[in-house]
């Protein structure tokens, strides 16, 4: 396997643009969902100076923990609760630029300020919750969701187990 080649130097946009070939080449091989997702979530960790990346995955009517990079995190979230939880029932990305304003937030990091999350699913799994975390208010924009979403697609695509 090929190693990561990130300028940390570039622009959001561009740096999005030169990781999605990557990411794409990284998870094509692969069909095994948690697989995927942990390499996708040391990607996005070591491209950006975000807090937390990683994803909950939907099981039995909860959201669990899965693959992720950054401080440990809480381990079950219900339908509804928090972000990651409102983005599941309303199944829309959500953009949070300071998350002491957004009610019913779910602190699992004191240093976290902004957030963004965003669902999708594959074969295996009807939801999927791509969860980042940033020390920085208003970190996250539509760059960013334009350019998540984009690797929410290649994950369905690709984790077909
Ligand atoms: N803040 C999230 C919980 C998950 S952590 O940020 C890793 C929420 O409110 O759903």
């Amino acid at each position: 396997m090929e190693e990561l080649h990130i300028d940390k130097s570039l622009d959001k946009a561009t740096k999005y643009k030169s990781l999605l070939p990557q990411i794409e080449g990284l998870i094509s091989t692969e069909k095994d969902t948690i697989a995927n997702l942990a390499n996708v979530a040391a990607v996005i960790y070591e491209s950006f100076d975000f807090l937390w990346v990683g994803f909950y995955l939907e099981k039995n009517g909860e959201l669990v923990l899965g693959p992720f990079q950054g401080p440990l995190a809480c381990t079950r979230i219900q339908k509804g609760r928090g972000v990651c939880g409102k983005s599941w029932e309303r199944n829309e990305s959500i953009i949070v630029p300071d998350v002491d304003q957004f009610d019913d937030h779910i602190a699992c990091s004191s240093l976290s300020k902004s957030e963004i999350v965003l669902p999708f699913s594959t074969p295996t799994f009807d939801t999927i919750i791509f969860d980042l975390d940033s020390e920085k208010i208003a970190d996250f924009d539509q760059t960013d969701e334009e350019y998540l979403k984009k690797i929410c697609q290649l994950l369905n695509q690709y984790c077909i187990e």
